[in-house]
């Protein structure tokens, strides 16, 4: 059976969460040694709740830890050729567990400040406690942000609108040019083609065409609900927001390992 259709079947019969929990323990076993030579390594390292990194990210402190960091500077070397990075405000909305945030400190000048949003009160409760020099502010799955209008230089996304439904994205475009400055740079990632094997062929027509595709197991914002943005949806999407695209990098699909398309937007308000 294609995965598309048992996770239909899984969904209807509501069962779900308990692949979910057998998949979250499947990872923890598989990654027990690695995690406690991690630990063992570096005592002092903040680690969230183990299916908290499960459900942003992977159940594997190196990769959370040790290769956030790399992924913190890729980011900003992508944004550097737009900005400098002095006296800017810089808002990752969705950060989860700060996985890269909570880095952005240690690498960029005190001159800067850092803000993070999320929708899951247990992840933002978990960073405000445990990093420190980033404001964490909480949101709904639907805007406003807790920002005030163009209060941001920089605001970026890593997988967050692979999570949302086409109404979402409308809206939440139009939120995050509210809150971002005049100039100011959108740094997101998308499903792109690298991804479409997960599509239906019927769907992949519809993709081609400039929709959204949208596989919905679990309310959005989860990570069982998985959005495909076409480029061509999504260029349409930023032109009528006013963000010019300076850059799209579609994303690689290594060994069936795909990556997410990357989008650096510069928003002009009039
Ligand atoms: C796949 S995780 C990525 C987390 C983080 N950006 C990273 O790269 O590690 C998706 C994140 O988006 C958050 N999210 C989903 N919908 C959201 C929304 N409408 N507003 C803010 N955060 C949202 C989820 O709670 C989760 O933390």
């Amino acid at each position: 059976m294609k995965k598309i259709a048992l996770k239909k079947v899984l969904s209807k019969f509501n069962l779900l969460p308990i692949i979910e929990q057998i998949n979250f323990r499947r990872q923890k076993w598989q990654n027990r040694r690695s995690n406690y030579e991690f630990k063992k390594k570096n005592p002092t390292v903040k680690l969230p709740p183990d299916f908290y990194l499960y459900e942003t990210f992977n159940l594997n402190y190196d990769k959370f830890y040790t290769n956030g960091k790399p992924t913190a500077t890729w980011l900003i070397n992508h944004i550097s050729e737009f900005k400098d990075f002095k006296n800017l405000s810089i808002l990752d909305w969705g950060c989860g567990t700060g996985r890269i945030l909570r880095h952005l400190p240690s690498i960029l000048d005190t001159s800067n400040s850092f803000y993070g949003s999320d929708y899951n009160k247990k992840y933002v409760k978990w960073c405000s406690e445990n990093l420190e020099g980033i404001q964490f502010k909480n949101n709904y799955l639907k805007p406003p942000l807790a920002f005030k209008d163009d209060s941001m230089d920089i605001i970026y996304g890593i997988s967050i609108f692979t999570h949302l439904s086409k109404e979402l994205h409308f809206s939440w475009i139009h939120e995050l040019t509210r809150v971002l400055k005049n100039g100011g740079i959108l740094f997101l990632t998308t499903h792109g083609d690298a991804h479409t094997f997960k599509l239906l062929q019927k769907e992949q027509v519809l993709y081609d065409s400039g929709n959204l595709i949208v596989h919905a197991y679990k309310k959005e914002g989860n990570r069982l609900y998985a959005s495909y943005q076409s480029p061509k949806f999504f260029r349409a999407l930023c032109s009528k927001n006013n963000l010019e695209v300076l850059k799209h990098i579609p994303g690689d699909n290594l060994n069936n390992k795909p990556q997410q398309d990357v989008w650096v937007l510069r928003l002009t308000k009039n």
